[in-house]
This record gives structure tokens, C-alpha cells and sequence, in this order.
């Protein structure tokens, strides 16, 4: 039985959305759209979520609940004498990993947020440069420029440290139930202003209209690694969350409306971003990509009224969606040092976190002074970014599935998926179904295109 737990289903699924929603949804989602040929890659992700995201959540949450303690210590209670605790190991490795750069991003979505409060971010804007080059030059000067980026991760390391002392409850469940509706309250004002912009309908269109020739093999690997980035898959968050829920939390309601919620806030930024480029006529910019919130979004501000305004909201929006992010990362490596190191909370916290203010700065010193410094060919930042995302996490998702599919305590994931046989599942034969065959194939083929890619 855990020791602690959260206090309400709200709290629950808030933390959960929380640590789903982030950087993911609102700075990669769109980045991949675009690249993937828009409603194509939205009808395939949408796919990949509800097909395979959610059983491979079910199984997380069917461990964690299980299992009752840390993402490692989970395995060893299942499986005693066993070596499958190495998966939860592999968690921990790409949690942290992970982190590392997380923080960074989070830190510049915290400077811009700063730049838009100040008005620095469009200050001095010349009638000679287009504002496609002020927000080239400002993005650099606030990600490559050491100083600022450094200051920034640092202010969200202590953000991180002071929520997470605060524990569980008092903590993450009591900031996401703050921060949560914020975000969704903040995405829909932006959806409506976008989608009512003059010739959005371009941008609309691009997004949801599914044009099947350009679905291709490629289009439904990112696809799928951006189903499960997006949804926390695979790195132990929501094993070590599912710990904290009640016995009576019914699993597969959780992982619907985590998953559903995850969905709408990658769909509305869709219909944020899409819109108001088609608007702005910046379809065919050549700012793409990662640079779509950090330099489209700014031009389209600037070019409304109340510039200011939209920008310090956005950038509000996007650091509140990080912030809980990054609290669930962190707390898998805290939970670790509490149950199997017996650390108390607070060495927990500190042990975890500060080695972070030297693994964050070299993270953001490599977009800096230290970009010449390459592991494979590979910034600091762009090798951790590869090595966790691309390849720990599905390695750890596929082998989860193994464990849970194969030789987990049978009847494990049945036992979970009915509380104890308290609720009727008809779905289960289907879940353990895809658990068994269709994730670890699917996930195997995510891997293997990033080796070949390598
Ligand atoms: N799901 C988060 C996002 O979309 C990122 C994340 C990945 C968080 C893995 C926790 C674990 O940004």
C-alpha cells in the first residue's frame, strides 16, 4: 500500500493531464504537423493515441498501482529475484536524462515569458528588417546567449524544489489543480481568436483535412514517438503517479480522459498555430519547426493589437504546461531516493535537483560556448534530446510491454483493470491484446528507424 496518495479524482487526473501536457503538445506538436503533412499526420496521431497510447498507459498504471512504490521497486515487488527491475531502471536513466534538457526549454519559455512582461522581447524592431529576423535574432539572444538562458533554468530548478518538498498533495496535486484549468482556460481564448482571424479557414483546412496520399511509413513512425513523448510513456511518470492512486480509481476512465485531454490540447494548439500563420500568410515562412512558437508566434503578435497582452499569455500558457511536466519527471528519480535509498523527502529533493544546476547548465551552454563540444556528432543538448527521447523511452515502453504481455504475475493487469473485480471491463481481452502484439511490434519499428536513422 502506498504511503501517500492523492487526495481527490480531480487532483489526480489534473496531476496526470499536468504531466502529460507540456512542451510536448504545445512546441513539438505543431512542429510535427506541419512537417508531416498536416491532417495526414493529425488523423494518424490521433490513431496511435487511442490504439496504442492508451493500453500502454493501462499498463503503467497497472504496475504502478500494483506495485505501490518506486518505478524500480515496482518490478522487484512483482517479479522478486528477477531482473525485469532493470526496466524501471531504464525509467529512472531516461527520467533524468530527460530532464536535463527539459528544464533548459522550460527556462527559455520562462525568459520569453519575461521578454513579453518587459516588452524586450519586441523591443527595437527596424523598419528595415523584417520582424521574421528581430525574432531570428531574439531567440538566439535568448537561448544562445549564456547568462540568460543559465538564470532561467535555474529559477525553474527552484520552482521544482520547492513544489516537490511540498510533497504529493501539497505539492504537485494542489499546483496542477491551480494550473490546469489556467492552461485549458488560456488555450480556448486563443483557439477562438485564431480560428475567428481573417482567411484562417487556409490554415484550418491544412489541418484537418487528412490528405491519405501523404500518409507514409515516415509519417506514422513520428507519429507514434510523438503519441508517446506527449503522453509520458515509457520513463516511469505514470508508474511512479499510479502509485499514488486510490484502490477505487478506475483505470481505464483515468486513462481516457488523460489521454482525451493530452489530445484537445495538441488539437487546439493546431487550431491556435495553423490559423493564424494561414492569417498572417507565414505558410510558407521559412521559419519552421521548433521556430514556429518562438519566432512565428511572436511576428503574428506583434502584428495584433495588444501585442503584449497575447504574448505574456502564450508564454504564460507554455510555461505552466512545462512546469508540470517537469515536476512529474522529477519526482520518478525522488520517489526512487525515498523507497529504495530511504532518503527522506527532502534529501530526496536536494540530491535529485542539485546536481541538476551543473547538468542543466551544460545542457544550455551547448546552444552557447559549448556548442562545439559533440557527443557523436551531437550537441550536449541535441544527443541527451536523441539518446532519451528517441531511443529510452521506446525501449522502455517495448520491454514494459514484454513484462506485462509475457511474464508478469498473471492475471496482474486483469486484477488492476477491474479493481479486484470490483467493475466490470469488457474491453480487457482487447488491451491485453495489443499490450501482447501490437505496441511491441509497433514500438519495435519506432526503434528500428532510429537506428537506421543513426
Ligand atoms: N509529456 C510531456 C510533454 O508532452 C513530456 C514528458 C515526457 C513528461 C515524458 C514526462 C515524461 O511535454
Amino acid at each position: 500500500m502506498a504511503k501517500v496518495q492523492f487526495g481527490s479524482k480531480i487532483g489526480l487526473i489534473a496531476a496526470t493531464v499536468g504531466s502529460a501536457v507540456g512542451l510536448g503538445n504545445i512546441w513539438r506538436f505543431p512542429a510535427e504537423a506541419q512537417a508531416n503533412g498536416g491532417g495526414a499526420f493529425l488523423i494518424v496521431y490521433l490513431a496511435c493515441v487511442l490504439l496504442i497510447g492508451i493500453p500502454v498507459m493501462l499498463g503503467e498504471f497497472a504496475i504502478g498501482r500494483e506495485g505501490a512504490t518506486d518505478a524500480v521497486g515496482d518490478y522487484q515487488r512483482l517479479s522478486p529475484g528477477k531482473k525485469w527491475w532493470l526496466i524501471g531502471g531504464i525509467g529512472i536513466l531516461a527520467s533524468y536524462l530527460i530532464n536535463m534538457f527539459y528544464i533548459v526549454v522550460a527556462g527559455w519559455t520562462l525568459e520569453y515569458l519575461f521578454g513579453s512582461v518587459t516588452g524586450d522581447l519586441f523591443a527595437g524592431i527596424s523598419e528595415t528588417q523584417s520582424s521574421g529576423v528581430h525574432f531570428a535574432n531574439k531567440m538566439q539572444e535568448y537561448i544562445q546567449y549564456d547568462f540568460g538562458p543559465l538564470i532561467f533554468s535555474y529559477v525553474v530548478i527552484i520552482l521544482n524544489i520547492v513544489i516537490l518538498l511540498k510533497g504529493v498533495k501539497k505539492g504537485i496535486e494542489r499546483m496542477s489543480n491551480l494550473m490546469m484549468p489556467v492552461l485549458f482556460i488560456l488555450l480556448l481564448i486563443f483557439c477562438y481568436v485564431s480560428v475567428t482571424l481573417p482567411g484562417a479557414s487556409k490554415g484550418i483546412e491544412f489541418f484537418l483535412t487528412p490528405d491519405f496520399s501523404k500518409i507514409t511509413p515516415s509519417v506514422i513512425i513520428n507519429a507514434l514517438g510523438q503519441a508517446f513523448f506527449s503522453l509520458s510513456l515509457g520513463m516511469g511518470v505514470l508508474i511512479t503517479y499510479a502509485a499514488y492512486y486510490p484502490k477505487k480509481t478506475k483505470l481505464i476512465g483515468t486513462a481516457t480522459t488523460v489521454s482525451l485531454l493530452d489530445m484537445l490540447v495538441s488539437v487546439l494548439m493546431g487550431l491556435i498555430i495553423f490559423p493564424s500563420i494561414a492569417s498572417f500568410d507565414l505558410m510558407d515562412n521559412s521559419y519552421k519547426g521548433l521556430t514556429l512558437v518562438f519566432v512565428t508566434l511572436p511576428e503574428i503578435f506583434q502584428q495584433m493589437p495588444a501585442t503584449q497582452f497575447w504574448s505574456v499569455l502564450f508564454f504564460l500558457l507554455l510555461f505552466v504546461a512545462a512546469l508540470t511536466s517537469t515536476i512529474s519527471i522529477g519526482e520518478v528519480t525522488v520517489r526512487f531516493c525515498q523507497d529504495r535509498m530511504k532518503l527522506s523527502r527532502v534529501k530526496s529533493v536536494l540530491l535529485v535537483f542539485i546536481p541538476l544546476f551543473i547538468f542543466s547548465s551544460l545542457c544550455s551552454l551547448s546552444q552557447g560556448s559549448l556548442s562545439d563540444v559533440k557527443i557523436f556528432g551531437l550537441t550536449i543538448f541535441d544527443f541527451l534530446d536523441t539518446f532519451a527521447t528517441n531511443i529510452l523511452l521506446p525501449i522502455g515502453s517495448l520491454l514494459m510491454c514484454i513484462y506485462l504481455g509475457w511474464f508478469a504475475p498473471k492475471g496482474l493487469l486483469v486484477k488492476q483493470l477491474t479493481n479486484n473485480n470490483s467493475v466490470a471491463v469488457r474491453l480487457s481481452k482487447v488491451i491485453i491484446f495489443i499490450i501482447r502484439w501490437i505496441a511491441p511490434i509497433a514500438i519495435a519499428m519506432i526503434l528500428l528507424s532510429q537506428f537506421v536513422k543513426f
